[in-house]
């Protein structure tokens, strides 16, 4: 069985004190720490540049999972690779040029992900599946976070899985959406082994952070 990991979204966090709500979730038992991009543009509202991910850097020692909601893309890559991303993660929808944004992002030493807004196709994954360490499967239509999850992505999901074993190769199958005790169940049922949480993992302050990730875990 894969192990499961948890990457808790900060775009829940209090935006007041993200250093220590980083650390927080960190040592809550994050395993990647995922930062949503938003340019008001790609997606209707707006975020977090790389300073700000720069600033965030020195608070955790886990994976910064950073998740790119913006167009166009690839000339922002290298300042996000330069802040500390560790895996960088494009939109297949963002531009015409999908496969030469994984290969900048991979040029600059880091992991390079796709995510498929609901309405786009696995194919479109699969389609570069060999310049990718991450598929992100979007189980809500991005740009906020509390948002309810779209079932029909299960079935994305196990194509994706099946896609995935065939290459024999290691990429995350990440979920990102909606992700709950009882959603987590059925996407890890589904093929994927990375679950996005946001308003499940920071939900009830910081005392909480540790029992809310241990409960999508063990739902897992
Ligand atoms: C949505 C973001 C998600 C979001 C998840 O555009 O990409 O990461 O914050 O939030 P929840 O877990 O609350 O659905
Ligand atoms: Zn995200």
């Amino acid at each position: 069985t894969r192990p499961i990991r948890i990457a808790p979204s900060i775009l829940s966090a209090d935006f007041a004190r993200l250093g220590a709500e980083v650390t927080a979730i960190d040592r809550a038992g994050a395993d990647y720490i995922h930062v949503d991009v938003m340019d008001g543009h790609f997606v209707p509202n707006l975020t977090i540049g790389p300073i700000v991910v720069s600033a965030l850097r020195p608070h955790s020692t886990k994976p910064f999972d950073v998740h790119l909601m913006i167009a166009p893309v690839d000339p922002y890559i290298p300042a996000f690779a330069e802040a500390g991303a560790d895996i960088i993660t494009v939109h297949a929808e963002a531009g015409p040029h999908l496969h030469r944004s994984l290969q900048l992002i991979r040029s600059l030493g880091r992991k390079a992900g796709v995510s498929l807004n609901p309405g786009t196709p696995a194919e479109a994954a699969i389609a570069v599946l060999d310049m990718v360490d991450l598929v992100l499967v979007m189980s809500v239509n991005p740009g906020f976070g509390g948002q309810g999850f779209i079932a029909s992505q299960l079935e994305k999901i196990a194509r994706l899985r099946a896609a995935i074993d065939a290459t024999g190769r290691q990429i995350d199958l990440e979920v990102d959406g909606g992700i709950n005790v009882e959603t987590a169940r059925r996407v890890v049922a589904a093929g994927a082994d990375v679950l996005v949480a946001g308003t499940a993992s920071f939900a009830g302050g910081e005392s909480a952070y540790a029992e809310n990730i241990r409960r999508l875990r063990e739902a897992a």
